[in-house]
């Protein structure tokens, strides 16, 4: 039995993990020798290794410590860094130092994310390239390409069932073409965001397809079981995350004769995280995508990582310490690499994925869902409710604060939350589901249900942000005043991502006002998976529409869209005071008016967003007393407001206001 001291670490734990890299560093020397490494980067990297060390070692051996054969991992997953650091890029090694001096690069204003899907947007990564001047025209510093890597023939969800990490789908291109994109965003100042698809693979990846063949060590990779014992056992306590693929979290494998855990399609085989080979062989993949020229990998599907009888196999403490691992080998071997979590789970969760310790960023899906929920009820309570206690991160960490994604929304908010301000969380998300496919009385709203469950009533919601905020309903009406409130509503949740703080990230598509696509139904391989509705091709023709200055039908409605978006991007990046994190609540007094003061270094700015198509007031003292000051321009349409007067706002309109 090993003892543990007070902070929970086991007896002796640094001198055990100092005497292990003593006994380790002739692997280092072979490495070095191996690449002809110099004396200057050797240093640079054991510098990096000695202040890692001992976290590392200590969160590997309360992982893997009982494991007979620890000892070897620990030697090659040390071999796998100092690799890692021996095949980088001379430019990416720059980027380190730079970085390194300069660790909250992206809490600027200057920072403004998108992401797309390489195929729908521009065919490939060779046509990307081409590209590049329309994300700068747009304003984007942050590229986020959704998963683009070999996949399985036919149904791959959308990029996410991933048979090789280190090959580029044939379709899109090769790696080469992918480090040449990397290369040419790095220049144009974008950052590159990539998936770290790390929770499963496909069913035809090479460890799958060893495991098949009945290669034990890779059957190890996975979690098998030959007959529905333990499934049973685990199923007891698990939720099901796709219920209309498949009842439950596994799936019979006819040639191995083994029940398979899958928790999302059935070909997206659970890795066994408990086996340190699958630790080691993920981190090989990690610095590939690193050494590629990535800046950010999201971490898909975090939540999902470690399992353990007799819990949801969710957030457990294990899946933090995972991916502490992982940042602790990236700080030591490509520290100019960040992670950001997807975690689209309960807030309290959420935020524990949060620190430089582990993902420096995440996704903001309580932000998501509740700008959402203010535009169907025009009301700020719970977004209020939630965002005094939950938005504040810590420091060198960021929200990446976003409207819709390639994925469905969920309602994640807290029920207490709720329940504080008289909302019955149960209802409530029923009345939400009802409203945003449309079927609630008087809905602007043209979303489609995704993974309804028929034992518990819950569904998660797809459709394109134009046309949940009403633009599709408006354009079939011809209803030109629908067609002005959805533009407005679309600007107000801009509006309010572009300025909380953190990272804005823009689902490319929404800066022209994409709607629903339901061609996806005649696809086979998409038919079952609503989600689709929102991953439309881009539709370049809009660009033409833009040049032309049409000034009529729905040409003019993707100009105005495109323009309005673009301006305020601009006017974000003009901004100091919208850099960090910072945000304080302002009671506006007024329940459709959500407030909220932004200060960086001694700037301040005002937001307020009107989430009602009726005009609203809210006292000009509130400004007077949170802005200091008493005359205040709203950089958007340049009006000043004098605080003696009430401020009014428009429907929907959003104010940001800066002392003059
Ligand atoms: C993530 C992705 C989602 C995918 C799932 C399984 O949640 O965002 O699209 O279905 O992981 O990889
Ligand atoms: C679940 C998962 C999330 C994933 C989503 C895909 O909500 O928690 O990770 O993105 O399903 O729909």
């Amino acid at each position: 039995m090993i003892g543990l001291n007070d902070n929970g670490a086991p007896e002796g734990i640094e001198f055990k993990a100092d005497l292990t890299l003593e006994r380790l560093k002739p692997r280092l020397e072979e490495v070095w020798r191996n690449n002809e490494i110099d004396e200057a980067q050797r240093s640079e990297f054991e510098r990096r290794l000695h202040a890692h060390w001992r976290p590392l070692f200590e969160i590997l051996f309360r992982l893997y410590g009982s494991r007979y054969d620890f000892f070897f991992h620990i030697e090659r997953i040390l071999q796998t860094a100092a690799q890692a650091w021996s095949d980088r890029p001379v430019e990416l090694r720059d980027l380190d130092r730079h970085r390194i001096n300069e660790p909250d690069w992206f809490q600027s204003e200057k920072i403004v994310g998108g992401a797309l899907y390489v195929d729908l947007f521009s065919d490939n990564l060779v046509k990307a390239r081409e590209h590049v001047d329309y994300f700068q025209k747009l304003g984007l510093s942050y590229l986020h390409l959704m998963p683009l890597f070999a996949v399985r023939p036919g149904n791959n969800d959308g990029g996410y069932a991933i048979s090789n990490y280190r090959s580029v789908d044939p379709r899109l291109g090769t790696i080469d073409d992918l480090r040449m994109l990397a290369a040419d965003l790095r220049r144009a100042g974008i950052s590159l965001v990539l998936d770290f698809v790390f929770n499963h693979t496909a069913d035809d990846h090479g460890w799958a397809r060893k495991a098949q063949a009945g290669d034990r060590e890779y059957q190890e990779f996975y979690y098998l079981f030959p007959d529905r014992t333990v499934p049973e056992q685990y199923e007891a306590t698990l939720r099901e995350i796709f219920p209309t693929v498949r009842r439950g979290n596994f799936t019979w494998h006819d040639g191995m004769q083994q029940w398979v855990w899958t928790t999302f399609n059935s070909f997206q085989w659970d890795l066994n995280y408990g086996n340190p080979a699958v630790f080691r062989a993920m981190l090989e993949e990690m610095f590939f995508l690193a050494n590629v020229g990535v800046d950010v990998l999201r971490l898909d599907a975090v939540a999902f990582i470690w399992k353990q009888m007799g819990t949801g196999c969710e957030n457990l403490p294990e899946a933090h310490l995972l991916i502490q691992a992982f940042n602790h080998l990236a700080r030591i071997s490509t520290p100019s690499l960040l992670f950001k979590s997807e975690a689209i789970v309960h807030p309290d969760e959420v935020v524990k994925y949060i620190s430089p310790q582990e993902c420096q960023l995440s996704y903001n899906p309580t932000l998501m869902a509740l700008l959402w929920e203010s535009l169907a009820t025009r009301q700020v309570g719970l977004i209020m409710q939630t965002l005094r206690h939950r938005h504040r991160l810590p420091e060198h960490t960021a929200w990446v604060n976003y409207l819709r994604c390639h994925d469905d929304i969920g309602w994640t908010f807290d029920d207490d939350d709720a329940a504080m301000i008289g909302i019955n969380a149960y209802d409530h998300r029923q009345f939400l589901n009802q409203f945003y496919t449309g079927q609630f009385p008087g809905s602007f709203a043209r979303g489609i249900p995704f993974q309804e469950n028929i034992k518990t009533g819950d569904m998660r919601i797809s459709g394109t942000m134009a046309s949940l905020a009403g633009l599709e309903q408006a354009i079939e009406e011809d209803d030109e005043e629908k067609k002005e409130l959805a533009i407005r509503r679309m600007i107000l949740l801009h509006g309010v991502t572009l300025s909380i703080g953190g990272i804005p990230l823009l689902y490319l598509g929404e800066e022209w006002g994409m709607l629903n696509d339901y061609e996806f139904v005649t696809d086979p391989a998409k038919a079952g998976d609503s989600r689709w509705i929102h991953r439309p091709k881009m539709q370049w023709d809009y660009l033409e529409e833009l040049n032309d200055h049409i000034e009529s039908g729905n040409g003019s409605i993707r100009n105005h869209i495109f323009k309005s978006t673009q301006q305020l991007i601009a006017l974000r990046k003009s901004l100091p005071a919208l850099a960090g994190q910072n945000m304080e609540l302002i009671n506006t007094f007024n329940s459709h008016v959500l407030g909220y003061l932004r200060i960086f270094e001694g700037h301040r700015l005002i937001v307020l967003a009107n989430f009602s198509e009726e005009v609203q007031c809210v006292e000009g003292n509130k400004l007077r007393t949170a802005g200091i000051g008493r005359f205040f321009e709203d950089v958007i349409e340049k009006k000043t407001f004098e605080t003696s007067a009430p401020v009014e706002l428009e429907p929907y309109q959003i104010l940001w206001l800066k002392r003059v």
